[in-house]
This record gives C-alpha cells, sequence and structure tokens, in this order.
C-alpha cells in the first residue's frame, strides 16, 4: 500500500511520462508535416507574357529550389482560391467541383526541406512527409529512363481518383473530366513556374505501375509527372 507521499510520487511521474509522450510525438509530427509560406498572389510579369513565353525545359541548372518557390508552385496548381476558407474554390476547375486529385513532390534540392516523397494538403496549405527516400532516380526509371530528369531538383506528380468522378459521372467521368481537372492544374503549374523564371515539362510516358508503386498508389492513377528547375 502506498501512503499519501507515494501517490503523490506515482501521479508526478505518469504526469511528466505524459508530458514526455505529447513532447515526442510533437517533435516526430513536426518533422513530417512541413507548413508551407504563404503563396503571393502577385507576379512581376503579366498573363500573357507568360503564356508568350511557356515552353518545355529539360535542362536545369545544379541549384535548389526555396521553400517559398516550393510553395508558389503548390499553390499554383492546386491551392486555394478566392473562396477557400470555406473550401468552395480551388486554383483549378474540376468537374462537378469533385477535385478527384492529389499532388505528390519527389523533394531532392529544397532548402531547409529534408528530401523525400511529400504529399500536399491545400486545406492547410502544408505537406506532409509520406516517404523519407529522395526517390528522383526511382522516378526516372519509372519513366522510361528519361536521363535529363535527374537535373530537376524536385519533380510534381499529379495523380487522381477515377472512383471519385465515376461515382457521379460513369465512364465519361473517369474518362473525360479527370484528365481534363489534371490537365488545369498542370498547366497552373506550368505557367506559375515560367512566371517565376523557372521551368518545367508535362512528362507523360511513364510506367503507371512503377509511379504507383513508388508513390504506394491503391486506388489513384498517376497522370502527369512534372519535373521543375532553373532553366539552363
Ligand atoms: C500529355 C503530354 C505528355 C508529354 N510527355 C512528355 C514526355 O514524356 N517527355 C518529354 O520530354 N516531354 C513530354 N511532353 C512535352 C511535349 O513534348 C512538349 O509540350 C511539346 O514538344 C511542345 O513543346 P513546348 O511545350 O515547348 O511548347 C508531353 C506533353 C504533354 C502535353
Amino acid at each position: 500500500m502506498l501512503d499519501k507521499k507515494g501517490r503523490c510520487n506515482m501521479r508526478k511521474t505518469a504526469l511528466f511520462l505524459i508530458y514526455f509522450i505529447l513532447i515526442f510525438q510533437q517533435m516526430l509530427f513536426c518533422q513530417n508535416v512541413v507548413k508551407l509560406p504563404r503563396p503571393s498572389y502577385k507576379g512581376t510579369l503579366s498573363l500573357e507574357e507568360v503564356i508568350f513565353k511557356r515552353k518545355s525545359y529539360r535542362q536545369y541548372e545544379n541549384r535548389a529550389l526555396s521553400l517559398e518557390e516550393l510553395s508558389q508552385l503548390l499553390w499554383s496548381c492546386a491551392g486555394s482560391g478566392v473562396d477557400g476558407v470555406t473550401g468552395a474554390t480551388r486554383v483549378f476547375p474540376s468537374a462537378g467541383g469533385i477535385y478527384p486529385v492529389d499532388i505528390y513532390i519527389a523533394a531532392g534540392e529544397v532548402k531547409t526541406l529534408m528530401p523525400g516523397l511529400y504529399k500536399y494538403d491545400y486545406k492547410d496549405h502544408l505537406i506532409t512527409l509520406v516517404g523519407k527516400e529522395d526517390v528522383r532516380k526511382d522516378l526516372i526509371a519509372a519513366c522510361y529512363n528519361q536521363s535529363w530528369m535527374g537535373q530537376a531538383p524536385v519533380s510534381f506528380i499529379f495523380v487522381g481518383d477515377p472512383t471519385k468522378v465515376s461515382r457521379r459521372y460513369s465512364v465519361r467521368g473517369e474518362s473525360l473530366y479527370l484528365p481534363l481537372d489534371i490537365g488545369t492544374s498542370c498547366q497552373n503549374l506550368h505557367l506559375q513556374a515560367e512566371s517565376l523564371g523557372l521551368g518545367t515539362v508535362m512528362v507523360g510516358a511513364f510506367s503507371d505501375g512503377e509511379v504507383k508503386r513508388i508513390l504506394g498508389l491503391n486506388k489513384q492513377r498517376p497522370f502527369c509527372v512534372m519535373p521543375v528547375g532553373r532553366p539552363k
């Protein structure tokens, strides 16, 4: 039997342990979740200039991207729009407002960011680490050895969930609406990269199975890979 002092000490120890576990959990969470800097809604070039200049780039300088640049790129292709607070509006259109699109990034050289595979969360504008490996080499192999991709510090992977669209729009949703949704998101990234003085290219030549394996996808299907870097 414990006396009053013993019970008090036990309670103190239990509280200390709970506190320690919470701090430890917080530390783990902090490493895996990266809150992104607020995106800017103003650029230096006009939309017309960006559209005119846009082209595909396949040669990049050996220089890291900043977290601000990554944040801006992610927001542009999948972030919240004007009324994003209510969850209604995104920066790209989607048939029936379903938004069956997710963006992953294979990050290699982004300043202050641990290399790895991340998934974008548009609601809180953050990325979550889903794999600690730098998968860019695996991605090149999955894209039938398009070796120039290795120069890019980061690659975006656009994935879509056909079941989400086919539930409402049947075969047409899956075969037409979903690729259209993804295309608009990809184009946003293309234009935003150009506007930031960066370069990208849409890569559609890849093994679906291999990209699915790298990303650990189940029902979702990869549609496009877009390496981004500073053009040479
Ligand atoms: C759906 C799609 C798939 C593409 N796949 C690849 C690819 O696998 N590899 C590549 O180097 N370029 C790829 N491209 C880029 C095209 O080759 C490029 O857009 C085209 O040559 C026109 O050049 P521009 O983008 O500079 O105007 C793809 C483009 C699209 C739209």
